[in-house]
């Protein structure tokens, strides 16, 4: 694998690997990987014939309170990861190569970034458009590859996608969970024994709202309460917002009567942790859904 730090050495890889004729996968991440992150790169594995993976902590994403300082940095554990499965090339570029002196050009995807996690992180998602669209223009990807984990974000790349007409393509993957239910995040890695132990709540709420959905609950108020009282019932943990949003806008919707998502953050101890349940009709129309955790 090789391990590119420069934008410009890696804008002349992605180039050359055109010219060939390859079709090019871009997996963007900010390291500290794990079994979510692996699971992008084997898809991409499969649909593309050169994968590239990058890893960097946008520091545009992080709000002054956030944990830019201390979010888990381990590059040569990174580079073996990504190795083994098989990437051709890392992608990790220094902060100031991505964002020199005099930088000042940000993307802001408008409405949908200012609601649930932008409402909670404001500025977060103006941060991670700029990136990805820096990464997308580096690169130039055929496709790149995000986790439906972070539904919210992966809506708002593909609405950039189509905005500024981009030829990448986005490839949605589901998500990927411990035994006991709870999404892989780098995040987890903040959480002691007790808050681990708790931190399957998020999980266990949203199973709750789906059995309610598979027995005919289609009220959002309902709905909600439901995942409220998962949450509130488990003393480690504090709700920041349960709420069921159209897919298509996260915007709030009453009824599930379309492609929905019920989404969760929630702090356990001081991490705070997202997650969320897709709930797709079977048919258009139809008052019958699949329902993927
Ligand atoms: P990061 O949190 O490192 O996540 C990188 C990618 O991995 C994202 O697309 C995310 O949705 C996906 N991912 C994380 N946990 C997952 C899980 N348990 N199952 C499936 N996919 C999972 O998201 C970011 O970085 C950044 O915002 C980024 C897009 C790289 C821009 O800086």
């Amino acid at each position: 694998m090789e391990i590119i730090r420069t934008v410009a050495w890696m804008k002349e890889y992605a180039r050359a690997a055109r010219a060939e004729g390859l079709v090019l996968g871009l997996v963007p991440t900010m390291g500290a990987l794990h079994d979510g992150h692996t699971a992008l790169v084997a898809r991409a594995k499969k649909e593309c014939s050169r994968v590239i993976a990058s890893v960097f902590v946008n520091p545009k994403q992080f709000g002054p309170k956030e944990d830019y300082n201390k979010y888990p940095r381990d590059i040569e554990k990174d580079a073996e990861k990504l190795g083994a499965a098989g990437v051709d090339a890392l992608f990790a570029p220094e902060a100031t190569d991505i964002y020199p002196d005099g930088f000042r050009t940000y993307v802001n995807v408008e409405g949908i970034s200012e609601r649930l996690e932008g409402r909670s992180r404001p500025g977060h998602f103006r941060g991670v458009s700029t990136v990805v669209l820096k990464l997308f223009e580096i690169v130039q990807p055929h496709f790149a590859y995000f986790g439906r984990k972070d539904a919210q974000q992966v809506r708002i790349i593909s609405e950039m996608v189509r905005d500024f007409n981009l030829d990448t393509e986005i490839v949605v993957c589901p998500v990927v969970r411990e035994p006991d239910g709870l999404a892989l995040s780098s995040r987890n890695a903040y959480l002691s024994g007790e808050e681990r132990a708790a931190a399957t709540v998020l999980a266990r709420a949203l199973v709750a709202a789906k059995d309610e959905l598979a027995a005919g609950m289609r009220d959002v108020l309902q709905l909600q309460d439901v995942l409220r009282r998962v949450i509130e019932a488990e003393t480690l943990a504090s709700l920041d917002y349960a709420e069921i949003v159209s897919a298509d806008t996260f915007e709030p919707v009453v009824r599930v009567s379309r492609a929905c998502y019920a989404v969760l953050a929630v702090f356990v101890g001081k991490t705070r942790l997202i997650d969320n349940l897709y709930i797709e009709p079977k048919a258009q129309g139809a008052d019958e859904f699949t329902f993927r955790l």
